[in-house]
C-alpha cells in the first residue's frame, strides 16, 4: 500500500484514478480538503475499499504518525501543496505552512517510521517529492533549459516555498539517508484541474461570455504537460528512480500564453461555435508581479535512465482537455461556488484593462 498525499488535487486526484485503474495496491489518501482539495473527484471510487481517504492536515504529525504505524506503507507520494502563484502573492503564510512545515513533517514521520522497520523494508520504502520547474526561476529566450544540474533561483512566494521543501527532501537524504527521489515537472493541464489556473480559467470563461485575463504581454512561455503523462513518468520515478535524485519531468511543448488562449479558442469555435470567435474575448491585463518570463524542461534524464516519455503532443492533450471540461459543466460550475468567486474578484478587480 502506499500513502498519497494531497490525492483530491488535480494531479494528485488524477493519480490516484490512474494508480487504481492500473493495478490492486491500495492507497491511503491524506488531503485536508482546502478549496483546491474536492472530493467530486474521486466520486467513481465510492466504496472501491483499495481507496482510504482521511480527511486530515500533513501538519498534523500525531496522524501522519499513526496513519504510517497503522497502514505500513511502503512509500509516500507527497503532492500536497499550496499551489497556486497569485494566491501565493495574495497570502504567501498558507504556503510556508503546508509547503515547507508540511513537508518537513512528513519528512519527520517517515523517519521515525523507517526507524521501526528491517533493513529490507527501508531499502525498498520510497518518499516520492512532488515538485516543481519553478524551483529553478526564469529563462531568457535564448538559454538552455533546466537540467537537474541548473541552481534553483526562486522567485515567487509559491516557488521559494517549494524550493525551501525540495532542499528539505534533498538534506534528510544526504544526513539521514531517507530514501527519497523528486520530480521537478513542468505546468501540467488536463482534467480535474480548477479553474484558477490558465487552461481551465480560459475555458471556462470563454463558455460564460467572460473576458479572457491575458496577463502583461502574453509572451510568457511555459513547458506543457497532459497530466496522464506527468502521473505515468511518477509510476516511473518510483519503482525505477534512484534514491536522492531528481528528474526533471517536462512535455517538450513551450508555448507563449498568448499561443495556448489562441489555441483554446481555436479548439472552443470548432468544438462549441459561439456566434462570434472566442478570440474576441481575450483582455490583456496587469501582469503578474514577479513573472518568471520562460520556463523550458530538459527532460532527458528521465528519458535516459527510466525510459520515460510523454504519450500526448500539445494537439492531442489540449484536444482531449477542451473536450473534458465541456463534457464536465456541471464538475465546473460547482467549484466556482463561494470561495472562487471571492478568490476571482481579489486576483482580476485591481488589474488595469480588465473588465470584471
Ligand atoms: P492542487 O492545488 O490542485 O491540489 C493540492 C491538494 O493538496 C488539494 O487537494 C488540497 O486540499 C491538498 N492540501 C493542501 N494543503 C494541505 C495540507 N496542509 N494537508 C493535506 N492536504 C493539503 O495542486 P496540483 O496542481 O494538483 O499540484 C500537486 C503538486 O504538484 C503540488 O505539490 C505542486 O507544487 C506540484 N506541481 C504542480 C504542477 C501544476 O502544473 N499544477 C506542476 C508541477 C508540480
Ligand atoms: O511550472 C509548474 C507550475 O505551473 C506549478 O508548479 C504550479 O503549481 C502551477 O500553478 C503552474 O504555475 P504557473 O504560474 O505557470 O501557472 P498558471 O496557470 O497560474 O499560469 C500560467 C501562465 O499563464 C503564467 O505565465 C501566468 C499566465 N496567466 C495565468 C492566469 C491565471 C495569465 O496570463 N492569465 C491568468 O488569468
Amino acid at each position: 500500500m502506499i500513502l498519497v498525499t494531497g490525492g483530491a488535487g488535480f494531479i494528485g486526484s488524477n493519480f490516484v484514478l490512474d494508480w487504481l485503474a492500473s493495478g490492486d495496491e491500495p492507497v491511503v489518501n491524506l488531503d485536508k480538503l482546502t478549496y483546491a482539495g474536492n472530493p467530486d473527484n474521486l466520486a467513481s471510487l465510492a466504496g472501491d475499499r483499495r481507496h482510504i481517504f482521511v480527511h486530515g492536515d500533513i501538519v498534523d504529525r500525531a496522524l501522519v504518525a499513526s496513519l504510517l504505524e497503522q497502514h505500513r506503507p511502503r512509500a509516500i507520494v507527497h503532492f500536497a501543496a499550496e499551489s497556486h502563484v497569485d494566491r501565493s502573492i495574495h497570502g504567501p503564510g498558507d504556503f510556508i505552512r503546508t509547503n515547507i512545515d508540511g513537508t518537513f513533517n512528513l519528512l519527520e514521520a517517515a523517519r521515525a517510521y523507517l526507524s521501526t522497520r528491517d533493513v529490507a523494508g527501508k531499502a525498498s520504502f520510497r518518499f516520492l517529492h512532488v515538485s516543481t520547474d519553478e524551483v529553478f526561476g526564469t529563462l531568457s529566450p535564448t538559454d538552455p533549459p533546466f537540467s537537474e544540474t541548473t541552481p534553483v533561483a526562486p522567485n515567487s512566494p509559491y516557488s521559494a516555498s517549494k524550493a525551501a521543501s525540495d532542499h528539505l527532501v534533498r538534506a534528510w537524504h544526504h544526513t539521514y539517508g531517507l530514501p527519497v527521489v523528486t520530480g521537478n515537472c513542468s505546468n501540467n493541464y488536463g482534467p480535474l484541474q480548477f479553474p484558477e489556473k490558465l487552461i481551465p480559467l480560459m475555458i471556462a470563461n470563454a463558455l460564460a461570455g467572460k473576458p479572457l485575463p491575458v496577463y502583461g504581454d502574453g509572451q510568457q512561455v511555459r513547458d506543457w504537460l497532459y497530466v496522464g503523462d506527468h502521473c505515468a513518468a511518477l509510476r516511473r520515478v518510483l519503482d525505477a528512480g534512484r534514491p536522492g535524485e531528481t528528474y526533471n519531468i517536462g512535455g517538450w511543448n513551450e508555448k507563449a500564453n498568448l499561443d495556448v488562449v489562441h489555441t483554446l479558442c481555436d479548439l472552443l469555435d470548432e468544438l462549441k461555435p459561439a456566434a462570434a470567435s472566442y478570440r474576441e474575448q481575450i483582455a490583456f491585463v496587469t501582469d503578474r508581479p514577479g513573472h518568471d518570463r520562460r520556463y523550458a524542461i530538459d527532460a532527458r534524464k528521465i528519458e535516459r535512465e527510466l525510459g520515460w516519455r510523454p504519450a500526448e503532443t500539445f494537439d492531442t492533450g489540449m484536444r482531449k482537455t477542451v473536450q473534458w471540461y465541456l463534457d464536465h459543466q456541471d464538475w465546473v460550475r460547482k467549484v466556482q461556488s463561494g470561495e472562487y468567486q471571492q478568490w476571482i474578484n481579489t486576483n482580476y478587480d485591481a488589474r488595469e484593462g480588465s473588465p470584471a
